[in-house]
C-alpha cells in the first residue's frame, strides 16, 4: 500500500491552494478502500475524503489521513424501454458523465453540464444548476461506513435532500465514504428551458426545438461566459448559497432596493440572488493581491496564484458582514471551509 506523506493537495483543490496532508492514498476500488480501512493510519489518524475538490476551500495543512476516491466506472444497472438506470462510480468526473448520456440522448441531466467535481459528491450538495439538480435523477449510493467497515444503500428519500442540502452533509457528515450513485435518465427526453438564460441562448441561436444536446450547448456557453474556468482561475464555484427571506423581510429591503432579484418559493418566502446583493454592497471585481470576487459573478471568490485559503476566508467573512449590515440577510458559505 503506497500511503504518501506529506503530500501537497494543490492538484487535488479547484481552489488551487497550497497546503499539504500528513498522510494521502488514493483509493481506485472498493478493494482499495477495503484494504486501507484495515491498516493503523486509517484507524488512528483524522480522516478527509477529497474527490473532484470543488467544493473546498483549504485553509490550513491537514494533520491526517486524505483519501481521494478515484473508484471510477459507468455501467448500465437496468432499463427499459422508456428508462436507463446508470451506476457510476463515484471518482468518475460529473461532466464526462453528463457528456456520456448526451452523445447517447438519455436526459434528465444535461442542465447540470460543466458542474465541476466527480459523481460520487454530486449528492453530497444535491448539485444544482438551470432549474434542475441531482435529486430530480437520482435513484440511490453505496457508501462505505467508516466506523463499521460495511457497505450501506441510501434511496433519494434517506438522502433528505434540500437546496444545496443532503444528510451527508449534516449528521451523517463525515461518517461516509460515497463509493457509487445510481442516476435514471430518460429514453424520451424532454428539455426543461424554463431557466431565462437557456431559452435567451437558444433564441439567440435560433434552434426552435431543442434537442438535449442543444440545451447541453447553451449551458455550457452560459458558464463559460459567466463562471471562471478553475484550470485557469482557482475557484470552488458559488462560494455563497442563495438565502431564504421571509415576505416581511422582502418588503422591507425592497423599499430601498426595488430592484432586488428574488425567486417566490412555494411558501411564501423567497429565494434571493446572492451575487445581486454582493455586487450592489459594491464587491464584484475587487481584487486583493492574489484572490477577489469574480468579474461576472459576484458569488464566485477566486485564487488568481498562490492565495491562501485562510485569506480567501477572510474575504468571504467580510462579504458576509457587510451583506449584514447593508440588508440584514446573513449569507451562508456553500463551499466547505476546512
Ligand atoms: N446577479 C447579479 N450579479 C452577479 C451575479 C448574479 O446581479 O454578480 C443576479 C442577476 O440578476 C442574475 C441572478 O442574480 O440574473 C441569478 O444569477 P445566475 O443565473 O448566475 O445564478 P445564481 O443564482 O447566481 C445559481 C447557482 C449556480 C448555478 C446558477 C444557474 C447557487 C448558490 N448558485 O447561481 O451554481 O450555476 O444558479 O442555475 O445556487 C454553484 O453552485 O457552484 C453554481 C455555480
Amino acid at each position: 500500500m503506497n500511503i504518501l506523506r506529506n503530500q501537497s493537495l494543490k492538484s487535488h483543490n479547484t481552489f488551487g491552494i497550497d497546503v499539504k496532508a500528513d498522510f494521502f492514498y488514493e483509493v481506485n476500488s472498493l478493494l482499495e478502500l477495503i484494504e486501507i480501512s484495515s491498516s493503523t493510519i486509517f484507524k488512528s489518524e483524522d480522516l478527509f475524503i477529497i474527490s473532484g475538490g470543488s467544493n473546498i476551500l483549504l485553509t490550513k495543512n491537514f494533520k491526517g489521513l486524505v483519501i481521494k476516491n478515484n473508484i471510477k466506472g459507468i455501467e448500465i444497472f437496468s432499463q427499459d424501454e422508456n428508462y436507463v438506470d446508470l451506476k457510476v462510480g463515484a471518482g468518475e468526473n460529473w461532466h464526462d458523465l453528463v457528456m456520456f448520456s448526451v452523445e447517447k440522448n438519455w436526459g434528465g441531466i444535461e442542465n447540470l453540464s460543466l458542474i465541476p467535481g466527480n459523481a460520487g459528491t454530486a449528492p453530497m450538495q444535491n448539485i444544482g444548476a438551470y432549474g434542475v439538480e441531482l435529486k430530480d435523477t437520482f435513484i440511490s449510493l453505496e457508501a462505505f461506513e467508516i466506523a463499521t467497515g460495511k457497505i450501506k444503500c441510501f434511496t433519494n428519500a434517506d438522502c433528505c435532500f434540500g437546496y444545496r442540502e443532503s444528510i451527508f452533509k449534516n449528521s451523517h457528515k463525515g461518517k461516509y465514504i460515497i463509493t457509487s450513485i445510481i442516476i435514471r435518465l430518460s429514453k424520451k427526453p424532454t428539455v426543461n428551458i424554463d431557466y431565462g438564460d437557456i431559452k435567451n441562448e437558444l433564441n439567440k441561436l435560433t434552434i426552435k426545438s431543442p434537442s438535449i444536446k442543444d440545451v447541453s450547448n447553451a449551458i455550457i456557453k452560459i458558464r463559460k461566459s459567466k463562471l471562471p474556468d478553475p484550470n485557469e482561475i482557482g475557484n470552488s464555484g458559488s462560494f455563497f448559497k442563495n438565502p431564504i427571506i421571509s415576505k416581511s423581510k422582502l418588503e422591507t429591503i425592497q423599499k430601498k432596493y426595488p430592484d432586488i432579484v428574488k425567486y417566490p418559493l412555494k411558501n411564501d418566502d423567497f429565494k434571493i440572488a446572492a451575487g445581486w446583493l454582493i455586487e450592489k454592497a459594491g464587491w464584484k471585481g475587487k481584487r486583493f493581491n492574489n484572490y477577489g470576487v469574480h468579474n461576472k459573478q459576484a458569488l464566485v471568490l477566486v485564487n488568481y496564484g498562490n492565495a491562501k485559503g485562510s485569506e480567501i476566508n477572510k474575504l468571504s467573512e467580510l462579504i458576509i458582514k457587510d451583506i449584514y449590515k447593508k440588508f440584514d440577510i446573513l449569507l451562508e458559505k456553500e463551499v466547505n471551509v476546512l
